[in-house]
């Protein structure tokens, strides 16, 4: 069976709407899980369709390739653990590229033994290949960062902002003559300079803005997609890589303004994960030494406070402590104490990590607080308890202009009457900076994995 145009054209516009429904839903974390049905469904429709449309001449390949890849995924989403996901994501835009190269090479293949491509087609396959490698290489680096393959921290040379503009200018003169010559050994060459530069354009990208890269990355495969479907005039592709490429693109803004720095800075590269200086602050700071705290100190006021406000970050995902931070908040109110949980916007390794892993523990949504709602009532809260969280709360971010993270907002934990940080070690977070709160007067370090303690916590608060 064979679908007609009109039918085709139909079942794609229904797989639009659903993946339109979809994107919606994600919006909020109350209506995710249907908007995952929402893109499920429409996903399910747009590969039926194209497996019944006229273009499809042989099953054999597809079938192959389906399986191969229905094995691998399955494999893949059932051993990733949530930690390692936005590697994972990283690695999967890496293969969108890959696929608009191939496919813009195999199509001008196809096309020139038929006899000259249309200019506008060699357009298309010129930018489906240049934006497709420099995705897949880019997204590759930024796997091989994330994974600790290799140093998260910039890689930053002389002059490295010339030469990527010298490869740009060559790739976009290589363009212009495969386009007006039909010469296929310009769109090697190009693709070729394509792949340097993705690997260039990441290297100096470090530590903190890893997570805006990423987004930026999604967005990158969102029109790499949008390019195939031009050269396959799929008009689905067209759409659906028009909505990653936009969605992908306005996160990485909202990313880069939570974290107060410009996408233009970003892309140039260069921040995150480097010291913070000879004789800063913190250095000073570190000759006053650390106070730590044992489980019952902070047990002890917390049952005993008005107002505790929790504040997530990336150790409450690596321990899964958010399970045992549900029933501490649980029993702190049976006590009657309010407890709020403040989430900054790039807190953990993805967006909205901590929102996902508190809505998987059944925290209620009107618990949770967006970083500019919870912030000012640090200044009420009688204990701020910060569970594997750091460069969220460095107020290095506000006050030492040297600090590699100077100017990114942060949760105002340091306005708490008592602050207890729940960490394993001394070691900084993500962005190698270290954490001017810890010397604070009024913080103390409660040394211990997220899960254990969180849990010791509800068991002593029963006693209390
Ligand atoms: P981080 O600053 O990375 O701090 C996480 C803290 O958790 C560390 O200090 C670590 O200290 C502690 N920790 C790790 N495992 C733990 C465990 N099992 N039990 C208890 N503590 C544990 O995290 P954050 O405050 O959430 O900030 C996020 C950072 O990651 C930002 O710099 C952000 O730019 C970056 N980032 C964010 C994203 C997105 S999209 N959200 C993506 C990539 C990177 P110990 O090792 O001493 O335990």
């Amino acid at each position: 069976m064979q679908l007609g145009s009109q039918t085709l054209a139909l079942a794609y516009l229904g797989s639009a709407a659903l993946f339109i429904l979809g994107l919606k839903g994600l919006t909020h974390p109350a209506s995710a899980r249907r908007g995952n049905y929402y893109a499920i469904a429409g996903m399910a429709l747009a590969v039926a369709a194209t497996m019944l449309s006229p273009a499809v001449k042989s099953y054999a390949f597809i079938i192959a390739g389906g399986v191969t890849g229905a094995v691998i995924g399955t494999i893949v989403a059932l051993r990733i653990k949530m930690t390692a996901m936005p590697q994972l994501v990283a690695l999967l835009h890496s293969f969108v590229g890959l696929t608009a190269t191939l496919v813009a090479i195999g199509t001008y293949l196809t096309h020139a033994r038929a006899g000259a491509p249309g200019g506008v087609l060699m357009a298309e396959l010129f930018a489906g290949s240049f934006i497709g490698t420099v995705t897949c290489t880019g997204s590759l680096v930024a796997f091989a960062k994330l994974q600790a393959l290799i140093t998260g921290r910039p890689l930053v040379f002389r002059g490295q902002h010339l030469i990527n503009l010298l490869i740009a200018l060559a790739i976009l003169g290589l363009g212009a003559d495969f386009v007006l010559h039909d010469r296929f050994a310009s769109l090697l060459l190009l693709t070729l300079l394509a792949l340097v530069l993705g690997v260039l354009l990441i290297l100096p990208i470090g530590g903190a803005d890893m997570p805006v890269v990423v987004s930026m990355l999604n967005s990158y495969s969102g029109w790499a997609a949008a390019a195939t479907g031009f050269t396959l005039q799929n008009n689905l592709l067209i759409i659906t890589g028009a909505l990653v490429g936009f969605s992908g693109a306005i996160l990485s803004y909202i990313m880069s303004r939570a974290m107060n720095r410009s996408i233009v800075s970003i892309i140039l590269g260069g921040f995150g994960g480097g010291a913070a200086g000879p004789e800063t602050a913190a250095a000073a700071a570190a000759g006053k030494g650390v106070k730590s705290a044992a489980v019952e100190d902070a047990v002890f006021l917390m049952g005993n406070a008005a107002k505790v406000i929790v504040v997530p970050g990336y150790g409450m995902a690596v321990a899964q402590a958010q399970h045992a931070l549900k029933e501490l908040m649980e029993t702190l109110e049976a006590k009657g104490v309010s407890v709020k949980f403040a989430i900054h916007p790039v807190a953990g390794r993805m967006p909205g990590h901590m929102n996902v892993l508190l809505a998987e523990a059944d925290v209620p949504y009107d618990h949770v607080f967006e970083m500019d709602e919870i912030n000012p009532e640090f200044a009420t809260a009688d204990v701020a308890l910060v569970v594997g969280a750091n460069d969220v709360t460095n107020p290095a971010a506000k006050t030492q202009k040297s600090s590699p993270i100077y100017g990114m907002p942060i949760l105002d934990v340091y306005k708490a009457r008592h602050i207890f940080f729940i960490k394993r070690s001394m070691k900084p977070g993500y962005s190698g900076v270290e954490n001017l709160l810890f010397y604070q007067d009024n913080c103390a370090l409660i040394f211990g994995d997220a899960k254990h303690v969180c849990e010791r916590m509800a068991v002593e608060l029963k006693s209390l």
